[in-house]
This record gives structure tokens, sequence and C-alpha cells, in this order.
């Protein structure tokens, strides 16, 4: 996949700019707080329907502004599709694909089947978080392979929502009974989609693991072993058994305790001895940052290689976190797909070998080419 264009209007600090990227590799270079961030935002954006960092649509609008607009052109083997992405203050946003509606969100992303991958710092402490951000990976990766999980992720946290309200109405009656014919409904619809979800995360990471395992020792010298494994709050087989169960405690805490949104990815790292260390608990930073570009670095290697896809890989201030040998390794495992890089010198480049194809300057939300 390639970006060949992107317009945007009254996104976030950009009133209006037109760009074309490099197929190759693009530097953005400005001072702090002048739009790095927010192109590369919008790119992600009209690629996946999601901000990256999970912004609201309303916060991405322009201040004082009622609408945004991103228009792209993605170039899929030769065959470029216009995407039109409007974002409303207070409506849900349109896409629209080489002119047409898209109605669902499943559809605009099977059609354009986008590949795309974002690494910024936070990522970088994926491992030492809480499972939170690790579940936003996941989601953010299926999403983008598959439209049927987006879906189901979308009706069970809507689903999960709603469920909370009848739990807190619950609580406030004192009555279980009253409520229990509505909270069989919502049991339902969160099994079959919490299910769907369980299943796709234990496919994604199973395959995922052998590449990971590979990309570590590689990152470490074979110093050390990695291996991820999948934490699942509860089984699929499990799942409707739980919230079953569960009924009584979700009602007394107003949530729902068990199921896909309490997941969560384990790393474990066996050192030169037996021994084997949770490096989500008690890894030292530098061991967990490693890990974190491992994931990363296995993230590209999976789309490359498996689906046969060039991803578009969006590095957002992130060289300048890593040392010599880890930027090189991440440089090296970009070869030959579109890439763009945000930084606030380009003193970072200097006898780096990394052939830069484009760099463009970023200043108070405008982007000048220099080359
Ligand atoms: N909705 C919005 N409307 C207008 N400006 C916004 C909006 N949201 C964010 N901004 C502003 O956009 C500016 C640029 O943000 P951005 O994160 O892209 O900076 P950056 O160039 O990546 O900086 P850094 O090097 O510090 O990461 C910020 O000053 C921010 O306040
Ligand atoms: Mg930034």
């Amino acid at each position: 996949m390639i970006i060949r264009s992107v317009e945007l209007s009254d996104f976030r600090n950009y009133k209006s700019l037109a760009l074309s990227p490099d197929p190759g590799v693009n530097i953005f270079y400005g001072d702090n707080a002048q739009g790095k961030t927010n192109l590369l935002e919008a790119i992600f954006l009209s690629c996946t329907t999601k901000s990256h960092k999970g912004a609201k649509d309303k916060d991405i609008i322009r201040f004082g502004e009622k609408e945004a607009h991103i228009r792209t052109s993605v170039d899929q083997d030769g065959r470029v599709m216009r995407v039109d992405m409007h974002l409303r203050a207070a409506k849900s946003k349109g896409v629209a694909l080489d002119g047409i509606k898209m109605r669902r969100a499943a559809d605009f992303l099977q059609k354009l089947n986008a590949r795309i991958i974002f690494f910024s710092p936070e990522d970088l402490a994926i491992i030492k978080g809480g499972p939170a951000g690790r579940r936003h990976f996941l989601d953010m990766e299926l999403c983008q392979l598959d439209a049927n999980y987006m879906e189901a992720l979308s009706v069970f946290q809507k689903s999960l929502t709603q469920r909370a309200s009848v739990l807190r109405d619950a609580r406030e009656r004192g009555s279980i009974a009253e409520f229990a014919p509505l909270l069989d409904v919502y049991d339902k619809t969160l099994a079959e989609s919490g299910k769907e979800i369980i299943r796709a995360r234990k496919r994604f990471i199973e395959e995922m693991e052998p590449v990971m395992r590979k990309t570590h020792a590689l990152l470490t010298g074979e110093k050390e072993h990695l291996q991820l494994s999948y934490e699942p709050d509860c089984t699929e087989g499990r799942l409707e058994e739980e919230m079953r169960a569960n009924r009584t405690k979700d009602v007394q805490t107003a949530q729902t305790n068990a199921g896909p949104h309490r997941d969560d990815m384990k790393f474990i790292v066996r050192g030169k001895g037996t021994e084997k260390i949770d490096i989500r608990h008690f890894g030292s930073q530098g061991q967990q940052r490693t890990a974190a570009l491992s994931l990363k670095l296995s993230e590209i290697q999976l789309v490359k290689t498996r689906q046969k896809a060039q991803p578009v890989m969006l590095l957002d201030d992130v060289l300048s976190e890593l040392d010599d040998h880890r930027q090189t390794q991440l440089l090296e495992s970009l070869g030959g797909i579109q890439t763009l890089i945000t930084c606030t010198g380009l003193d970072d480049f200097v006898g780096k070998r990394l052939s830069i194809d484009k760099i463009f300057h970023v200043k108070e939300g405008s982007v000048t080419a220099e080359n």
C-alpha cells in the first residue's frame, strides 16, 4: 500500500493542507507543537476510521470549526482509491470510497484493505503499562485484519455500556429479578460477540508468537528468549457460564466482571538460567522497551510476510528514543515500505544507513517540501 496524497481541512491545527509523500522514506521535521503528530494521525484515521490514540472526533476538528475533512489517495498495487472522510462535532463520522458513501465501517475497511502501522514512544511503554494498552494494540491490529472482528468489537463495546446502565438500575432498585430478562438479552449479545473476539485474539497471538520469538532473539543477540501468550480473562467456552455466575457481583459493582474487556497478553523471558520472568511485572525498563520494540517489529514482519502486503509505516518521534543498535534494527526492518517519520531535527539521521527520499518541514500547521 502507498499513500499517494493527503489533503486536510480544519483538521487539528491544519486549516488546509495538500501533500504528496514519496513512496519511499519521508521525513517530517519541525519544532514541538507544529503539527507533525497531527499529520500522521490524519493519515492513520483516514485508513482505519480510528485515531491511533483513541481521540474523539469533536477534539480533532480545528478549534472553533464545525467540521474537519481528510482526503487521502491510497494506492493498492496500482489501483488508486480515494478516501473522503468527514468529521462532525455532534454526529458520527462519514466516509466515502471513490465517491460512494460507506454506511458501515466494516464495509469500508474491507474494501480499502489498508495496512498501516503507527509507532510512537507510547508503544515502547506497552509492556510496562497496564492491560488496556495491550488490548488496544490487539484491537487496532485485528480491526485492520478482520472486518468481522471490528463488527464484533463494536457490538461488544456498545452492549457492555448498555449492560452497565441496566446493572446500575438494578442496583438502585435493589432488584435483580426485575431486570433479569433484560440482562439475559445483553448476556447473549455479549457472549456471541465476546466469543468472536476471544477466538480472533487467540489466533492472532498464536501467529505472532514465533515471529516475535525470532525478532526478540535477533534484537538481543540471542541473550534473551521471549515467549508471548494470550491471557484471556475467561476462555471462549466459559464466557456465558462466567457471566451467569457473576450476575449478583455484577449488579453490586454495576459492571461486567468477566469477559474479553479484561484480557491481557503475557510476555515471559527466559534468561540464562531456567527461571522464567513475567516482564510486565518484573522486567527491567530496558527489557520492557526491547520487548515492546520486538512486538512492533513483529507486527511489521507479520503484515509483510504472512499477509503478503506492504504496510505503510508511521514512525512518530520514535527514533530518538532508541539506541543505535535498535534504531538500525528498526530501519532495516522497514526495507522497501513507504515510511513517514517525524522528528524534531535532522541530526538523528546523520551517519545512519537510511536513504531518505523526501524531506518536509512542518511549521505552524503548514508543510513544505525541501527537496
Ligand atoms: N482540535 C485542534 N484544533 C487546533 N489545534 C489543535 C487541535 N488539537 C491539537 N491542536 C494543536 O496542534 C498543535 C500541534 O500538535 P502536534 O501533536 O501535531 O505537534 P508535534 O509537531 O507533533 O509536536 P511534538 O514535537 O511536541 O510532538 C498543538 O499545539 C496542539 O495544541
Ligand atoms: Mg508529536
